[in-house]
């Protein structure tokens, strides 16, 4: 199993407010905002230094980050990792020890790739990402 971190998503309550701080630290935006309406979250992606982060934000009391946003307010939640083969990848990690906490998912704040999130009792969240086979 090949895995290669692509992002740290960030908890967010107030997203433009979030995007224009980090622009103060010297991130840039590299995907504007987009609303994912499957999780009920708006998604703005950043970069500097070669590393990506991503802010989520929810805009609905139902969203799948609602209940964290409670506890954690404004904090990274979960590093995303991209695997060649999403479907092994997965398998290998339940198999050692990480629960998956739904199913592969299209993301279409990520150029509609699939991504899964799982739980490790001791590493916390992190989320799958299928590998884009475009160039
Ligand atoms: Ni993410």
């Amino acid at each position: 199993m090949s895995l290669k971190v692509h992002h740290v998503g960030y908890l967010v309550k107030n997203i433009d407010k979030a995007a224009a701080q980090f622009e103060t630290l010297g991130y840039t935006i590299i995907n504007e905002k987009c609303r994912d309406d499957y999780r009920k979250v708006d998604i703005i992606f950043m970069e500097k230094d070669g590393y990506e982060i991503e802010l989520v934000s929810p805009f609905s009391d139902d969203s799948v980050v609602s209940g964290l946003m409670s506890r954690f307010k404004n904090s990274p939640y979960h590093i995303c990792y991209e695997a060649d083969d999403l479907e092994k990848a997965s398998a290998e990690l339940t198999a050692n020890g990480f629960t998956a906490i739904d199913v592969p998912t299209t993301a279409p704040a990520i150029d509609g790739r699939r991504v899964q999130f799982l739980m490790g009792r001791f590493a916390g969240m992190i989320e799958l990402l299928e590998k884009n086979d475009m160039p």
